[in-house]
């Protein structure tokens, strides 16, 4: 089998690669992130404190978290929507920073990663969560493409709606900074002003030769 692991910041274009390289290979797409998000929303709808790591974990790791067609499903019901809302948005950082949410969720991230080939995306991906996987990337964008991509998705570009998303990118690239970890033999690609279908076909390439040396690995 062959696994791609794609990482870096909120904004690098993680997901939308991710996501079109894994369609161009015929691979499962596993979103880590959602992972965080799911419980997440778990621990808000409890109403424990998101400073009590341990039980955040508890919460945690009595959901069964699993993605079905892009969409994410937490005891069998659809929460994609909600996680993806400004709520969990704010506080998914926190949740996701203690070791014990971290060790809770490691286990349905990695049964997630398909035997018949994955790419799989995130913040730790390449180091902590395959840290086997054929090829690593590591994803970058400046801050200003990243703050312009996310007031895109919401419809925008408005210069003051690019400022607004610049700053909360930046909180968030601090309160990720202990869960990013970049892994050593990862290769970093600048997103800034290129083609999604460019660095796709890219890491297609990359993708097939990393398999093809790395033999059978399934
Ligand atoms: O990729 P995303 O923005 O949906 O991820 C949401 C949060 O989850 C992110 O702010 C940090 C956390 N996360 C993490 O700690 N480790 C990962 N492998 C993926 C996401």
């Amino acid at each position: 089998m062959t696994v791609v692991a794609i990482d870096g910041p909120a904004g690098s274009g993680k997901s939308t690669i991710a996501a079109a390289l894994a369609e161009r290979l015929g691979f499962a797409h596993v979103d880590t992130g959602a992972y965080y998000r799911a419980g997440t929303l778990a621990v808000l709808r409890s109403g424990i404190d998101l400073r009590d790591g341990a039980g955040c974990a508890r919460v945690i790791g009595d959901l069964t978290i699993e993605r079905r067609a892009g969409r994410t499903l937490v005891d069998g019901v659809d929460v994609e929507d909600d996680i993806r809302g400004p709520e969990v948005t704010a506080t998914v950082s926190a949740v996701s920073a203690h070791p014990a949410v971290r060790a809770a969720l490691l286990g349905a991230q990695r049964a997630a990663v398909s035997p018949a080939g994955a790419v799989v995306e995130g913040r730790d991906v390449g180091s902590v969560v395959v840290p086997d996987a054929d090829l690593k990337v590591w994803l970058t964008a400046s801050p200003l493409e990243r703050a312009a991509r996310r007031a895109a998705q919401v419809g925008t570009a408005d210069a003051d709606a690019i400022a607004t998303h610049a700053d909360s990118i930046k909180r968030r690239d601090a309160d990720d900074a202990s869960q990013m970890l970049r892994s050593t033999g990862a290769i970093e690609i600048d997103t800034t002003g290129v083609a999604v279908d460019e660095i796709v076909s890219r890491l297609v390439r990359l993708a097939q030769r990393a398999g093809t040396a790395g033999g059978d690995r399934a």
